[in-house]
Order: C-alpha cells, then sequence, then structure tokens
C-alpha cells in the first residue's frame, strides 16, 4: 500500500504543498487515515481544527444557498430548499443516471513495476482522423492539439470521465513509445482498460448480483431522485432548487495531491430547476453568484478563475451546447495553471427525462399560470467542500520569514476555526482567571481558544498557524486597570482596550473583513 502522506512527483517540485500537508498535520487539520497502520491511499481523516475549518465552510454554504438564497436577477429572492438523502440508493438509480454505464476512467498498468496509473495522467489521448481510433502522445510531443490536451492535463483535470473514450483502440506504434514514471523502459504499460469509478458493496447477508449497490459518486442524482417528493411536498414552484451537502465516493485510480483527488471526499451541490427558455440566464446568474461566494470566504480573486469547458469536454448531458463552467483555482501544484473547484453545469431535462425513463414516475412540470406541461432544465453548480478546505487553506498560507513561525494562515475570520485567542502571559495564578473570565464570556458568541501554557512568543506562532485572527493578552496591567492587549494576526500590530470591550472590539474588527 501506497502511503498518502508522501506526495506524488508533481508535489515534490513545489516545496509550498509539502509546507501545506506538513502544517496541516503538525497543526491538527488533516491527518492520513489510519494513520497509525500506514494510512489508506486516497483516504483523509479531518482533526480538530480541520473539523471547524470545513464545518464554517459547510454552514456558509447552506446560509447562502438555503438561509438566506441570493436575490434573483428579478429583484426577488431565489427559493432553494435542503436535502440529506441516502448514501446508497436503488441501483436501478445510477444505471438510469449513466453511472454504470459510463462512469469510468482509463486505467494502465506498468508490467515493470507494477504501478497502476490513470491513463490520461500519463497521455494524452487524441481521436484519429474521425476513425474512432486513438492515438498516444505523451507530453513533449509536438502538435498544437496535444500540447493544449497536455495544458489541461498539467492543471490537474481530467477529460470529462463522461467522454465516450474508445480508449481501447490505441495506435500501438506510438502506444509501444509511452514511458510510465517510475521506469525508464519504454512500453510497459498495458493498453488502457475501461475502470468503473463507482465503490459497490451488497445489501443483506448474501452477495450476489442481485443484492450489488453502490455508493454514490455524486450527491445529484439524490436531489434528482427526490425531485417529484420535494415538488408534491413543498410549496415550492418552478423556478426553484434542492441542495445538498454530503460524501461521495469515487474509486479514484490515482488520488493525488493531498485532498484534491481523494476516494472519499464531501460535495456541496445545488440542483436549479427552471423553464428551458430560461437556462441560459440561470446559468449566467449561478456563475456569477458562485465566483463571488467563494470570495467572500476568503479566496483571493487572483486565485480564481471562470473557465468555459471546452467544446470536446461537454458532457453527455449538455446537449444544447451551454455546457459546463468551472470555478477554478489557482492549486499549488497546477500554479501557474488553475484546477477546479467547482463545476457549474447546463444539465438540461438529461437527469429528469433519464429517470422518468428508467422509474416510470412523471417528472413533468405542470405551470400553475399557464397550465404549460414540461420537464424542467437543469443548473448545477457542484462544489467540492474538501476540495474547497484544500482552496481556502492555499489562499490563506502566508510566508512570513519575520515571524517565528515563517508563515501565517490569512483565513477570512468567517472560515477561521479560532476567530480569537484569550492568552494569559504567564500562567501565574492573578493571570489565568480573568483569562478565564474573558473566555466564558467571548465563548457565547464565538469559537474561542484559552491557551495557558507555553511562552507568549511559541504561542502567537501557534495561533499564526491556524490563523486565529486576534490574540488577547492579560499580564499584569489587566489587574491594575483591566485593560488587555490585542495582538493582529496579518499586522502583529498591538493596541490596548479594556476587557469589558473586548467583545463589542472584535464584533467591530470583524466587520471589516
Ligand atoms: N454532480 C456533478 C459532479 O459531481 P464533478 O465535477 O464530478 O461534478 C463536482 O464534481 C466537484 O466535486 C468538483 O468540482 C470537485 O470540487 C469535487 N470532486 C470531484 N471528484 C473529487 C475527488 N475525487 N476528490 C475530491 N473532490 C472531488
Amino acid at each position: 500500500m501506497s502511503d498518502p502522506a508522501v506526495l506524488t512527483e508533481t508535489d515534490e517540485q513545489t516545496v509550498d504543498m509539502k509546507d501545506i500537508v506538513a502544517l496541516c498535520k503538525r497543526r491538527g487539520f488533516i491527518f492520513p487515515a489510519s494513520d497509525i497502520y500506514g494510512g489508506l491511499n486516497g483516504f483523509w481523516d479531518y482533526g480538530p481544527l480541520g473539523t471547524e475549518l470545513k464545518n464554517n465552510i459547510r454552514d456558509l454554504w447552506w446560509k447562502s444557498m438555503v438561509i438566506t438564497p441570493p436575490i434573483g436577477p428579478d429583484g426577488l429572492p431565489v427559493e432553494i430548499v435542503g436535502l440529506d438523502s441516502a448514501i446508497i440508493q436503488n441501483p436501478k438509480a445510477w444505471v438510469a443516471s449513466g453511472h454504470v454505464g459510463g462512469f469510468s476512467d482509463p486505467m494502465v498498468d506498468c508490467k515493470e513495476t507494477k504501478l497502476r496509473y490513470r491513463a490520461d495522467h500519463l497521455m494524452v489521448l487524441v481521436p484519429k482522423d474521425g476513425e474512432g481510433r486513438w492515438i498516444a502522445y505523451q507530453e513533449g510531443a509536438e502538435s498544437d492539439e496535444v500540447e493544449k490536451r497536455v495544458k489541461k492535463l498539467g492543471s490537474g483535470r481530467s477529460i470529462s470521465a463522461f467522454e465516450p473514450t474508445p480508449l481501447m483502440d490505441i495506435d500501438v506504434a506510438d502506444y509501444d513509445k509511452v514511458s510510465a514514471p517510475d521506469t525508464k523502459t519504454q512500453g510497459t504499460l498495458t493498453e488502457p482498460r475501461e475502470f468503473n469509478l463507482m465503490f459497490h458493496t451488497y445489501v443483506g447477508a448474501t452477495a450476489s448480483e442481485d443484492s450489488k449497490v453502490y455508493l454514490r459518486p455524486e450527491t445529484a442524482q439524490g436531489i434528482f431522485l427526490n425531485y417529484k417528493n420535494v415538488l408534491d411536498s413543498s410549496r415550492v414552484r418552478v423556478p426553484f432548487g434542492i441542495a445538498q451537502i454530503g460524501k461521495a465516493y469515487r474509486n479514484e485510480v490515482t488520488p493525488r495531491n493531498f485532498i484534491y483527488r481523494s476516494r472519499e471526499f464531501e460535495q456541496m451541490e445545488m440542483e436549479w430547476f427552471c423553464h428551458p427558455d430560461e437556462a441560459e440566464k440561470w446559468h449566467e446568474f449561478w456563475i456569477t453568484q458562485r465566483k463571488d461566494w467563494w470570495q467572500s470566504i476568503g479566496v483571493k480573486e487572483d486565485d480564481v478563475f471562470i473557465r468555459p469547458h471546452d467544446a470536446d469536454e461537454l458532457a453527455h448531458y449538455a446537449k444544447d451546447g451551454l455546457g459546463t463552467v468551472d470555478v477554478e483555482f489557482k492549486f499549488p501544484f497546477t500554479a501557474p495553471d488553475f484546477g477546479e473547484l467547482e463545476g457549474i453545469a447546463h444539465r438540461c431535462d438529461f437527469d429528469l427525462t433519464q429517470h422518468q425513463e428508467h422509474s416510470g414516475t412523471k417528472m413533468e412540470y405542470i405551470d400553475p399560470v399557464t397550465n404549460e406541461r414540461y420537464i424542467p432544465h437543469v443548473i448545477e453548480p457542484a462544489a467540492g467542500l474538501s476540495r474547497g478546505v484544500l482552496a481556502i487553506i492555499c489562499s490563506a498560507y502566508t510566508v512570513d520569514e519575520s515571524r517565528p513561525s515563517g508563515m501565517y494562515l490569512d483565513f477570512h475570520p468567517s472560515v477561521a476555526p479560532k476567530k480569537a485567542a484569550i492568552l494569559p502571559l504567564t500562567a501565574k495564578e492573578d493571570h489565568v482567571p480573568l483569562a478565564t473570565e474573558l473566555y466564558k464570556e467571548l465563548r457565547e458568541h464565538y469559537n474561542v481558544d484559552l491557551d495557558i501554557k507555553q511562552n507568549i512568543g511559541k504561542r502567537y506562532a501557534r495561533q499564526d498557524e491556524i490563523g486565529t485572527p486576534f490574540c488577547f493578552t492579560i499580564d499584569n496591567d489587566t489587574i491594575e486597570d483591566k485593560t488587555v492587549t490585542v495582538r493582529h494576526r496579518n499586522t502583529m500590530k498591538q493596541e490596548r482596550i479594556a476587557m469589558d470591550k473586548v467583545l463589542d472590539y472584535m464584533r467591530e474588527e470583524l466587520k471589516k473583513f
């Protein structure tokens, strides 16, 4: 079993990524799953601070979608309701959605090293002269088309999992020249085989084809399966959205780049059901909303990029050409390029039509005013929560050699695991009770930390490393005049304020971000 903490060749080129992974482990953000047993490739555990960070991002997304959804183009608030569907559904649902037949990646094995790779990570597969045959090119090959493809793949993106790729038919002459990363010998790779990414298990006591079920590879289908239930049980009217946050599972051939591509991860997806004639308007609307949202929680403007999919990337459901637009982020391992953080797809009526055909349940919507009957079109902002955690950490990671920690996490306070730390200057008795008093007051309003032990420099360094915006220090002057020192994370500036005004001070300062 490979050690998930060991980075891939791509990671090793970027010192920052190693530092980020080390920080995440040292400070309790993210650990390799089953760490004491050597880990399990593609699985990660969130530690105390990582859990807080992830929950904050999750809750902000939920608030921005379900509790206070945005104001629509007509000036009225849009309507979105929440859902929490089962991870395991009737397997027929995954046949209808296309996942049983088509949710696969091309996989190759190296006959020499016995290592397994995703074919499209090692080579670029280009259709040959419309013959339905494919030629394998490796990075460095000279052709505009190949270079374009290599660039895309280099940014950590894969060719759409749904692309109908006849990968078995590779031009052998070229294929023999392909070499695997871990050997210098050419031609050691097996031909690509399609590998379905869905994990499966069995329900009940007997393991047979009849009892085979799948762990959901996306949260989206749970929403389509409940579209009718939601419509019939609540007062929503088209256009409206259904939002869901939860785990998804993909047996990725090569999980990599820390939590960027893992086998268990979390998604935040919203399916927006609208009239087909209005789909384009809503697509534009959600693209802007989603980009703005990532920025509102601290992703720096220069680090996000909106990229429409090229025509050759369009997914199976994008039949009228609106396609998908990705919100991309400049991860250290993709820089200067960007990698996908969220996809905003126009899924047309693909999913509802498929489920209508396969289940026999009518998915038509009848407009209560005009009596028009239609299957709504769907705009889908589909974000990775796990990938969001990584983007937020990478965006916040700021090198600063002038401070003992050598860096700080410039978290937006809304996502910071701890909003403030209360630090008695010494563990002397008269500092600690005052610090505890302040801590008890603040924790009713914010997630704050009371840190008593170690010298103050080390404690400031720890708070810098975990991205706490403010530190309040209690010292001898506090005993005299009931004032505390405030230290600002980013500037390291210190000022003195009254202890009974700390809560008001925090409220005011947090508004400034
Ligand atoms: N329902 C559409 C859908 O699932 P997707 O682009 O496959 O679309 C949406 O996934 C988001 O989920 C991606 O933008 C990414 O942030 C996240 N994601 C997908 N696969 C992932 C993986 N293996 N590890 C971590 N995040 C992943």
